[in-house]
């Protein structure tokens, strides 16, 4: 049997699962779920074997909200002996295919953690021998070497059992289990920086940045205190219009880069419209956020926004899919072209990470 298996936050395979069978749905492909409460995993069994494939070519992982990270499976579940893991992995997959990379990657919870140490030790030893036999290209220890790739995965389950898969590097997550390790910047004012941080990484690909993310922009933060969020933006040079009641960081407030106003996120509309970055933590309803980001978008108050919708203790996946549909019904009421992504980011808890920006010009907008 083939099956997707699916890499997301724990305690939201539900959310994760339901999104993968409408989406495979819509692509007239079945299957059933194996959810692995608690441990960010999800199984998607799917009716025909071929279609494991035929989905991860034809629908974007950046589609999908809650999954961080995929693959198909070629394998079903390997028991492994307590010597000669290597051999047996290897045996198992022969020589018929190349990969270009290779990611061990396990559950994400605390049996997984314990077993990260031991997938570290065991991925030297495979990878020589993956090479040797050809399975690695010689190239392959990053994918981004070769974008049409495939990747091979890993998931251990336990030192004992591993299911073997692969990826398309141009369709799955560079970072193993789809998560990017960043390092916590200590001058900044709180650990939401990390938030932004991901965002602009997963978001705007690198090579757009010195364009589309570049010193001497003007920012706009939206529920700004204290700081996290706007310390990402002045560490890129941007001139930041901070918006909260609450206090800033002085430390920021000292840059001369911030300009910190006490009032209403939701009243504040800028003077002058050449605001390239609106960014938007507001901890409020999620349909009140979208409403506003789409307002600004639509006057043309900024170019590009980057907000968090908080989602509920309930029907999560059906109102986020709301809140982003409805920000899609405004712009197709002006026939407007337009990048709407939404992703549950690592650094993300009970929130999902939405970019979006008009690729047609703003229809509301009038001259200054
Ligand atoms: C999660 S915190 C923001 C943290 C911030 N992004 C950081 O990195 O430091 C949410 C903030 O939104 C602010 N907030 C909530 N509703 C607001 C509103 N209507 N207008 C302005 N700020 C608001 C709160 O005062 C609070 O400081």
């Amino acid at each position: 049997m083939t099956s997707i298996v699916l890499f997301c936050r724990p305690g939201f395979e539900k959310e994760c699962g339901a999104e993968i069978q409408e989406k495979a749905a819509w692509n007239e492909m079945y299957g059933y779920l194996e959810l692995k409460k608690n441990q960010g995993l999800v199984f998607f069994h799917l009716h025909e074997s071929a279609h494991g494939e035929a989905l991860m070519n034809k629908l974007p992982l950046k589609r999908l909200i809650f999954a961080r990270q995929w693959f198909v499976t070629v394998t079903d579940k390997i028991d492994l002996p307590d010597y000669n893991r290597v051999e047996a992995i290897t045996e198992v997959l022969g020589n018929d295919w190349q990969y270009s990379d290779l990611r061990m990657e396990m559950a994400d919870d605390n049996d997984g953690k314990s077993l990260s140490k031991f997938c570290r030790k065991l991925s030297v030893p495979l990878r020589q021998a993956l090479r040797k036999n050809k399975v690695l290209t010689q190239k392959g220890n990053n994918s981004a070497d070769d974008p049409e790739g495939a990747i091979l995965h890993a998931l251990f389950l336990s030192g004992q059992e591993v299911i073997l898969g692969f990826s398309l590097a141009r369709n799955s997550s560079p970072h193993v289990m789809g998560i990017p390790r960043l390092k916590f910047p200590s001058a900044s004012p709180s650990r939401s920086t990390l938030k932004l941080d991901e965002a602009f990484l997963h978001f705007i690909p690198r090579d757009e940045w010195d364009e589309r993310l570049t010193s001497g922009m003007n920012a706009v933060d939206l529920g700004s205190a204290p700081g996290g969020w706007t310390y990402q933006l002045v560490r890129r040079g941007m001139m930041v219009t901070a918006i909260d009641n609450g206090p800033m960081a002085e430390s920021l407030m000292e840059t001369g880069q911030v300009k910190h106003k006490m009032m209403d996120g939701f009243k504040y509309i800028p003077l002058k419209k050449n605001v390239h970055w609106l960014v938007c933590d507001m901890i409020e309803k999620p349909q009140r956020v979208a409403k506003l980001m789409s307002e600004w978008l639509l006057h043309g108050y900024c170019k590009e926004a980057i907000f968090n919708l908080k989602l509920p203790m309930k029907g999560r996946f059906q109102q986020v899919t709301n809140d982003l549909q409805a920000m899609k019904d405004a712009f197709a009421l002006h026939n407007l072209r337009y990048e709407l992504y939404a992703k549950h980011l690592y650094y993300d808890r009970e929130e999902v990470t939405v970019h979006a920006r008009l690729l047609s010009p703003a229809p509301l907008s009038t001259k200054e």
